[in-house]
């Protein structure tokens, strides 16, 4: 806990910056909360009404109502809530109570999407411009924010003691999700742009290996699925030169950003094949996305699932992929 009130105390309103070294730390710190915090949850009786006390650093997965008070100990300094949902929900964040006086220095934001060593997730390439995700205020907060995302988070200062906040969090149900951050080392997901044009990832904060289990990018809706599929029965790369411009591009993080723009793209395909036989990929650096780009010409849909990487592949790879 030192190192994280430490770090934090950097500074993050501007925005925050990590020493890049802390950041594994943090991140296996923010993460081994997660589980200590959902016991916490498991051991209380059903009958309590959940009300947590924030700590300066938490990550949450929970929904409920939290308070933060502050005690007017300058040591504490900048604190953060990391909220991160199922890859199919969405975060509501409601201000039940506010007492943050921006004559004391007291500041509290709310940011849409995550942010690690002043960088973003969603990349701003594919979501939103630093205004528009970033809201920081006083006096009066705004009393409800909802995250484009299953991710989002809160900064705030509060020098003075007994002011603070009540917060409400929810975390509810999207039907479209775009962009997923995910915590965990396994699971499966499709990535799909529903027809539309944008741009989705899916990044994960462990080192996974990735496999493509069906991928339908750039068929032509117009033409029907079944007679397409046996023209191009097949995943291609170099999409782009070949004249797709729909396609997934896999990245793994060089510099273990969360923003999957500074993520050097290592794969890039198209096409379609329904039973993919072996499309395996090793993403063994400390932040990867699949990242799907679409036009909004096609509907575009891509299934994987994955797995922790194995050592060997970790050391084949991570050497060459992750330290470049
Ligand atoms: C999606 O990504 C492509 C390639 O990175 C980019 O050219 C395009 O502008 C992006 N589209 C949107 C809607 O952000």
């Amino acid at each position: 806990m030192k190192i994280l009130i430490a770090t934090f105390l950097l500074g993050f309103f501007t925005p925050l910056v990590i020493a890049s070294a802390l950041h594994r730390n943090i991140k296996n710190a923010l993460f081994a909360r997660v589980v200590r915090q959902s016991e916490d949850i498991a051991e209380e009786s059903p009958d309590e009404p959940l009300r947590h006390r924030l700590e300066c650093v938490q990550m949450i997965n929970l929904g409920g109502e939290y308070y933060f008070q502050s005690t007017g100990d300058d040591a504490i300094g900048d604190c953060a809530m990391y909220l991160q949902g199922q890859p199919d929900q969405l975060i509501e964040i409601e201000f039940k109570s506010f007492d943050v006086k921006c004559e004391d220095a007291g500041l509290v934001s709310v940011v849409d999407g995550w942010e690690l060593d002043g960088q973003f997730f969603p990349s701003d390439e594919d979501r939103l411009s630093f205004d528009e995700r970033y809201r920081l205020f006083c006096d009066n907060g705004p009393l409800k924010f909802v995250a484009h995302q299953n991710v989002a988070m809160m900064h705030w200062r509060i020098p003075v003691a007994t002011q603070g906040f009540v917060v409400n969090i929810r975390f509810f149900y999207n039907p479209k999700p775009c962009n997923v951050l995910f915590g965990g080392k396994t699971g499966k997901y499709t990535l799909t742009n529903y027809g539309h044009q944008n741009n989705c990832s899916f990044a994960v904060i462990y080192p996974v290996l990735v496999r493509i289990t069906g991928i339908m990018i750039g068929v032509d809706k117009q033409i029907g699925v079944a007679s397409q599929l046996q023209l191009e029965s097949r995943v291609m790369t170099q999409c782009e030169k070949r004249g797709y411009h729909d396609f997934l591009e896999i990245k793994s993080g060089g510099m273990e950003s969360l923003d999957t723009s500074y993520m050097p793209s290592f794969w890039k395909i198209c096409g379609a094949e329904l039973n993919p036989d072996e499309l395996d990929f090793p993403l063994p650096c400390g932040t990867s996305a699949l990242r799907l780009v679409s036009r909004g010409r096609y509907f575009n849909s891509v299934e994987f699932q994955f797995d922790e990487l194995p050592q060997q592949l970790m050391d084949a790879y991570g050497p060459r992929m992750c330290f470049s």
